[in-house]
């Protein structure tokens, strides 16, 4: 693989196609968990330790804003320590800047609503098209006043005493939930919230892990204000988010063979392996532990001999797989029955409408492929070619059709590749190594 700059700084890969997939990685810390542990650490009592957290700009982000805050603190690699401000958030001297990141503006909303200063949350140009719309309504049934433009960023937030409410989530989204559950530990009284699909739930042992108290009656998660939280010392399970470009790749030749060791296998994130077995990967859990609630293992992926199948999907499983969609979809067409995808609308407003960029670089690489309003129908047992790939700025947009590369019938120029940094800067270097060319 080479690297080129262009003088708009937008970085072109190109990737050659592979002729096996082989090897053992660990993956980075897992970005969403990253995100729940340094929020909660900052606003904590103590100095939290964290190992093997995110290297992603994304989490990085959070960080800053913390500091911002008043947190203090100290970076050793994948190493952090945050002192944090025991339950008093400062008046920030600038604007929170959130980067390309939506967990941090979602999130950071609901941690800092009860607050008693005015907060400015601002963002790049991708996040400031994002919908805030679904943050601020909740938001401000509790009390909060929140100021947006157009229903987007930036968004200024006047703090102040907030009161519980009975909420239930209209989209399935953990950050809205998250930012709901971050105010509700901070309100007067208790907050309870359904969830039409159940989402990933690192908030909820997170909140857990620093000491509060969280119960949940059949759908419905209560939690009580007022409560303090204390500094911990955890390591991130490895994001499985940044496994599924590697376990795609391994379904896409007859003898792969891909360990993957720490890895994040919380169940409510753990669907994708499902769908790989599905689609005719042969997956065996080595080890499998769990630490403050998150279950971490080590697995091994090969293909079975029967080659890959199609698969289906919709509902809750579409909202449960909603950042590997991408991946999934750009393996479909070497699949012999193809992929469907329904109910994957929120796709759209991601960090790009990844469902037109999946569809347009498909056919880019000569796929036949139908565009839906929430997903798409991609035939199956079709050869691509390779192409210029537009990643849109999208990290995971990137990562999915380097992949895809490397069964086509030719090399690939990935355009603005850079943007895998948002989640996993090792992308390309890890790819490099597994790639068997
Ligand atoms: C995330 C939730 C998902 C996901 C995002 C991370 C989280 O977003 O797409 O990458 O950490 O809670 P939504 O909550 O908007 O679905």
């Amino acid at each position: 693989m080479s690297t080129t700059t262009s003088s708009n700084a937008s970085i072109t890969q190109i990737v050659r196609p592979a002729r096996s997939f082989q090897g053992s990685v660990t993956v980075p810390g897992d970005k969403s968990i990253s995100h729940r542990y340094g929020m909660l650490a900052g606003l904590a009592e103590g100095t939290t330790r964290l190992t093997n957290f995110s290297t992603g700009a994304d989490p990085h982000s959070t960080l800053g804003c913390m500091e911002s805050l008043g947190a203090t603190i100290v970076r050793s690699g994948t190493s952090i320590e945050v002192t944090g401000t025991g339950g008093s958030f400062q008046q920030p001297t600038s604007d929170l800047d959130c980067g390309n990141s939506g967990s941090t503006m979602r999130m950071l909303a609901g941690l800092i609503a009860s607050h008693p200063h005015t907060f400015t949350m601002i963002g790049d140009h991708s996040l400031t098209v994002r919908p805030m719309e679904r943050i601020r309504k909740p938001l401000a049934a509790m009390g909060a006043r929140i100021n947006l433009v157009d229903g987007h960023a930036p968004m200024t937030i006047h703090g102040g005493p907030l009161k519980a409410i009975d909420f239930e989530t209209p989209i399935p989204s953990a950050q809205v939930k998250t930012a709901v559950l971050f105010a509700g530990l901070q309100a007067d009284g208790v907050t309870s919230l359904s969830e039409t699909v159940r989402t990933r739930d690192h908030s909820e042992h997170a909140l857990k892990a620093f000491g509060a108290t969280l119960t949940r009656t059949g759908e419905k998660l209560s939690i009580a204000g007022g409560q303090k939280l204390k500094a911990i010392e955890a390591t991130v399970p490895g994001d499985i988010s940044s496994a599924a470009f590697f376990l795609c790749g391994a379904l896409l030749f007859p003898d792969s063979n891909l360990v993957l060791d720490s890895l994040g296998m919380n169940p409510t994130r753990a669907a994708l392996l499902d769908v790989i077995t599905t689609l005719g990967g042969k997956i065996k859990v080595l080890l499998v532990e769990e630490h403050n609630g998150e279950t971490i293992g080590t697995i091994q992926v090969n293909r079975s001999a029967e080659g890959l199948k199609g698969a289906e999907i919709s509902g809750a499983l579409s909202a449960q797989l909603i950042d590997e969609l991408p991946v999934i979809a750009a393996i479909a067409p070497y699949t012999r029955n193809g992929v469907v995808i329904r109910d994957a609308e929120e796709l759209r407003v991601k960090e790009s409408d990844r469902i037109d960029l999946v569809v347009r670089n498909l056919r880019a690489m000569g796929a036949e492929v139908e565009e839906l309003e929430d997903g798409m129908i991609v035939p199956g047992d079709q050869q691509l070619h390779g192409a210029k790939i537009d990643s849109g700025s999208d990290h995971r947009i990137a990562m999915a059709f380097s992949i895809a590369a490397l069964r086509a019938s030719s090399e690939s120029i990935i355009r603005g590749a850079e943007a895998a940094a948002i989640s996993f800067p090792e992308f390309f270097r890890f790819l490099d190594d597994l790639a068997q060319r």
